[in-house]
């Protein structure tokens, strides 16, 4: 299920379709009801901090990673992030292989400017999409990303008053 609130839009989807080759693998960061349709074509692993959305979809690979406080995020950013253990055990220890990053969560009170402060857990080389970008926390994440990896900013155009910007 696609195009509500809470999920990523068709829009963004039929993106996915044209630039990445069925089969290959996404990371995402944050998971819903969305997650049941990138499913159908890649495999997927979910970093997910609530329990209550682990497990929704059964051919996603969760990785269950609660907020946590974090000391090295401001707090007008918002200080509560994926744990860090879990990151270190299940992406950077075990050499998680990916071709995509798909920053989607977490959603308040988390925020994903821990994202941009723990870049280096997650390999860059792959395009990362970032969704939401039509909020400016959002925007200037992206913004800040780009600058930190010298990467080409593309906005495709979207819909339900979305939209997902992308660094390859
Ligand atoms: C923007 S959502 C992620 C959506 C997901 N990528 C998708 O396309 O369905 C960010 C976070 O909100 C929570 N969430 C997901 N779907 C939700 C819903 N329908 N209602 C409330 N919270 C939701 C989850 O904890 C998720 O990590």
């Amino acid at each position: 299920m696609i195009d509500e609130f809470w999920t990523i839009t068709s829009t963004l989807l039929e993106y996915l379709k044209q630039n990445l080759p069925e089969g290959k693998t996404i990371l995402e960061l944050g998971s819903g009801k969305g997650t049941e349709e990138l499913v159908k074509n890649w495999k997927v692993y979910s970093i997910e901090h609530d329990s209550k959305w682990v497990g929704v979809v059964p051919q996603t690979n969760y990785i269950h990673a609660p907020l946590t406080p974090h000391k090295a995020l401001k707090r007008h950013e918002g200080t509560l992030w994926y744990d860090r253990r879990v990151l270190t055990e299940q992406i950077v220890k075990s050499n998680l292989q990916y071709d995509l990053i798909l920053v989607d969560g977490p959603c308040p009170p988390g925020s994903r400017a821990g994202f941009f402060k723990y870049i280096d857990y997650f390999n860059t080389n792959v395009p990362l999409i970032f969704d939401d970008i039509n909020r400016a926390k959002d925007w200037i994440l992206l913004l800040s990303i780009q600058n930190k990896l010298g990467k080409t900013i593309t906005v495709p155009h979207d819909s339900h008053g979305k939209a997902f910007g992308v660094l390859s």
